[in-house]
């Protein structure tokens, strides 16, 4: 660490600790102050989201103190090179140009995004036109970065409408597989293979399962159906698909960061060109208040100080993401890879150990029905653990409006709770009843929860992830912590017998040995 970095979390650490009420009486102005908007234009004006931090435990000197950590980290150069084009994945040799599909970035590697969304945009609209018979069903097939993304933006944008029903298929289990078969029409559905390798050992054996499903259903030509989406073109070809059915993307677009690129297809396929183009403008207006903004007015670069404020100032192990919005249920398993596999490191960037906690464990779930099942551990556990609200004012449902007002009242009052605290015992005295409260959450408001937003909720959370990257000096553009396992299924499956006593037994006993 050098001297300048030991020198600031020396700071840190020397701050006093105040509790949120304390916070919130010290500075009438508080909430003002810790919140802000990002916002791009939309139908009836400027709409966005407020990213409302007030009840976290940043306040004025620790901010302070954190833009002078993130100066030592030399943020703003990191920034500079990601947004640039340059080499920011160390480990690999490779730059991270997921911004510069959705238009911020080097002017080159922008071009190039330009090119292969139009590329994508021909194939989907040629699809919609017809021009493959009638298609009502995508079959998506990926795993990871190659499958989170488009499941969650599926989920979420198609609950009225879907041009295509989109089925994405991950796990190597037949049984997510049949599923898909089950939900689908074999004569009017094409397979989307999804895959940055093209070698991934779930994806491509889940592929040929279907392509064989297709055949046993009378397709006369299967492979005809199927689109690839990689970053390993020529791998796509000689596994069959024809060139005019390769989606091809940039190897320096990592896998968690996809879903801008043609990874993005399925998400397109199923709520057409133009909101897929919202959504990357909604992505991109955040990327543009990460670029333009510095210190904590970067709201990204914000709630990555109250990341490691919490993580390593409190011990915090997890943090937790409720979205109040049923259409944003697999935001937690997203961010999780995200977050996680970014951030989840031993090592720093030059190879040295990192100094404490790293990404903590995201987890979470959707409001309410979290409230009924692990809030309790929230309100009077033993951890202390940082929750992110997330919710929209518009509601995504056309039933009686009681029902939005109830999801939101319910929302804001756990955040208002968990600060809070207080004791419900009659006597006052019984610790059952008792809630310490101060405890921290954030609050993200959505006006709506529309393409744009989604874009620009996701990308909110790269820069975040990557803002604690560079506060933490990690490279979050690496994975290779999922190699070992992976090398060992192989081993195993290629008949070694190296292993450990309970591993020979358990494959003794599923006689897979
Ligand atoms: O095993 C982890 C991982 O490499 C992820 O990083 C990636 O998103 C996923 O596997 C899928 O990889 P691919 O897109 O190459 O099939």
């Amino acid at each position: 660490m050098s001297d300048q970095i030991a020198t600031a979390w020396n700071r840190l650490e020397a701050l006093p600790q105040h509790s949120l009420q304390q916070l919130f009486a010290a500075d009438g102005d508080r909430v003002a102050a810790l919140s802000g908007r990002i916002e791009w234009p939309g139908e009836g004006g400027e709409t966005g989201i407020l990213f409302d931090w007030s009840k976290t435990h940043l306040d004025g000197e620790l901010l302070a103190a954190f833009e002078a950590l993130a100066q030592a980290c030399d943020f703003e150069r990191h920034r500079a090179k990601l947004l640039g084009g340059e080499i920011v994945n160390v480990t690999e040799g490779r730059a991270a140009t997921h911004t510069a599909m959705r238009g911020v970035g080097d002017e080159a590697d922008v071009e190039e995004g330009e090119a292969l969304l139009a590329r994508m945009g021909m194939l989907v609209e040629a699809i919609h036109g017809g021009a493959f018979g009638e298609i009502n069903h995508l079959i998506h097939i990926g795993i990871g970065g190659s499958a989170l993304g488009p499941a969650l933006a599926v989920d979420a944008l198609t609950r009225d409408l879907a041009l295509v029903d989109v089925c994405v298929v991950s796990n190597i289990d037949g049984v997510a597989l049949e599923a898909a078969f089950a939900a689908c029409d074999p004569a009017t559905t094409m397979i989307a293979v999804a895959s940055k390798t093209f070698t991934t050992i779930e994806t491509m054996t889940n592929a040929a399962s279907a392509l064989k499903w297709l055949a046993e259903n009378g397709v006369p030509d299967p492979s005809g159906r199927v689109v690839a989406l990689t970053a390993s073109p020529e791998k796509a070809v000689e596994w069959g698909v024809d060139e005019t059915r390769v989606l091809p993307f940039p190897e320096s677009v990592g896998g968690r960061y996809s879903l801008w690129s043609s990874i993005g297809f399925p998400v397109a396929l199923a709520v057409g060109m133009e909101d897929f183009i919202a959504m990357l403008a909604g992505a991109r207006a955040v990327d543009e208040h990460f670029r333009d903004n510095d210190g904590a007015a970067n709201l990204c670069l914000r709630a990555a100080f109250a990341d490691q404020y919490y993580a390593r100032l409190r011990g915090c192990q997890t943090r937790a993401c409720f979205a109040y919005d049923e259409r944003l249920g697999l935001l937690p398993d997203y961010l999780q890879q995200l977050e996680m596999e970014s951030n989840g490191k031993r090592v720093k960037a030059d190879g040295s150990a990192v100094d404490g906690l790293t990404a903590p464990i995201t987890w979470g779930g959707v409001g309410t029905d979290a409230q009924h099942a692990v809030f309790q551990l929230l309100h009077q556990g033993t951890h202390l653990v940082p929750v992110d609200f997330i919710a929209s004012i518009a509601p995504g449902d056309g039933l009686d409006l009681a029902h939005h007002a109830i999801l939101l009242t319910n929302c804001f009052a756990q955040g208002a709770a968990l600060m809070a605290g207080g004791n419900m015992a009659k006597d006052g005295k019984d610790l059952a009843r008792a809630f310490p409260g101060d405890r921290p959450s954030a609050t993200m408001l959505c006006d709506d929860l529309d393409a744009a937003t989604l874009g620009a909720l996701i990308a909110f959370h790269e820069h975040r992830t990557f803002a604690n990257a560079v506060l933490m000096q990690i490279n979050p553009f690496d994975q290779f912590g999922v190699e070992l396992g992976k090398k060992m299924a192989k081993d195993i499956e290629a008949g070694g017998d190296e292993f450990d006593p309970s591993t020979q037994a358990l494959l003794a006993r599923a006689r897979l040995s």
